[in-house]
């Protein structure tokens, strides 16, 4: 995987730029439930789409979605065997499973059927997989076989193949989120997948342009970068529903499902810390006014 650190310190100066102006007076301990298709969730702060997770601990996906079910979040899958897939389901975890964007669409409509069939509550595409960095035609991956272009018929194709909320990941153009809400997609990942592209744009530097755009008509994840509970604020104030964290949760991981959970949790409460001082009462009254950008 080609990962460029400019594009993570670029993310990361963007979310440093916006400083956070508290209020009190009047505030109150604030709620941070989450819903997200419809269920009612402890945190909009989530594990990412994480793949080859039994190279950090032999449980894998499994055992990380034991973290997800421990902090009560939706929990979100890399690429995995469909088996895998199916087990994480099998032992109740509210999960998303996911899809490298192939070129058989047969083998992805099958997918997102079987997972709907299974009690799945969303199925995610990475679409800033398809092309290849190397030499900029469309992948050929060793692992994940070969990827093929995607038009809006065939998002409108995977969402009207099953009643399982289809989310895509990779966007971070109005153009792309557009495309994504007249398919009928139900939610988007803004992200630069850790970096894949060279002087990618942040994530959250976008959310409030395709905010504009789309309106409610999406559901807005922000991915890449979120490193605390500020992080997550600022992100959720900008205009997302809800933050994927990656990277951080790895070397917790190779501990235990139980220290991703900390992790997961401690982030969780320095968002609950922000909102309560900002006069954000919930997630859907999160003070926007609170960020200040520097100017200084
Ligand atoms: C080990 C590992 C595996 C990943 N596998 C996937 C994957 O299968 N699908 C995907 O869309 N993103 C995958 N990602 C990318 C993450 O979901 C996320 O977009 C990225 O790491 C940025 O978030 P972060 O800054 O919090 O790490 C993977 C990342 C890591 C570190």
């Amino acid at each position: 995987m080609n990962t460029h650190a400019i594009t993570d310190q670029l993310t990361r100066e963007y979310l440093d730029s916006w400083m956070i102006r508290p209020s009190y007076i009047g505030s109150t301990a604030a709620d941070i439930t989450a819903e997200y298709f419809g269920e009612t969730y402890r945190s909009p702060v989530m594990i990412s789409t994480l793949s080859g997770m039994t190279r950090v601990n032999p449980g894998g996906n499994v055992l990380l979605a034991a973290a997800a079910d421990m902090t009560g979040t939706l929990d979100w899958n890399g690429v995995l065997p469909v088996e895998e897939g199916l087990q994480i389901l099998k032992q109740g975890t509210r999960a998303v499973l996911s899809s490298k964007p192939v070129a058989d669409m047969d083998r992805i409509l099958e997918m997102i059927r079987t997972y709907a069939e299974n009690g799945a509550k969303g199925f995610v595409m990475d679409v800033d997989f398809i092309f290849d960095p190397d030499t900029g035609d469309v992948r050929n991956h060793p692992m994940f076989g070969q990827m093929g272009i995607k038009t809006v018929h065939d998002l409108k194709t995977m969402v009207n193949c099953s009643d399982l909320p289809v989310i895509i990941k990779g966007v971070l153009s109005t153009e792309d989120a557009e495309a994504c809400a007249e398919a009928g997609v139900k939610g988007i990942v803004l992200s630069h997948h850790m970096g894949m592209i060279d002087s990618a744009v942040p994530p959250y530097f976008m959310v409030r342009e395709i905010r504009k755009a789309v309106g409610s008509s999406l559901t807005i994840f922000g991915d890449c970068g979120i490193r605390s509970g500020a992080d997550a604020f600022k992100a959720l104030a900008l205009g997302c529903d809800g933050v994927l964290v990656a990277r951080p949760l790895m070397k917790p991981f190779a501990e235990g499902p139980e220290k991703v959970a900390e992790v997961l949790d401690h982030i969780s409460a320095e968002l609950r810390f922000c909102m309560s001082i900002t006069g954000s009462k919930d997630l859907k009254h999160l003070n926007a006014g609170s960020l200040i950008r520097r100017d200084f």
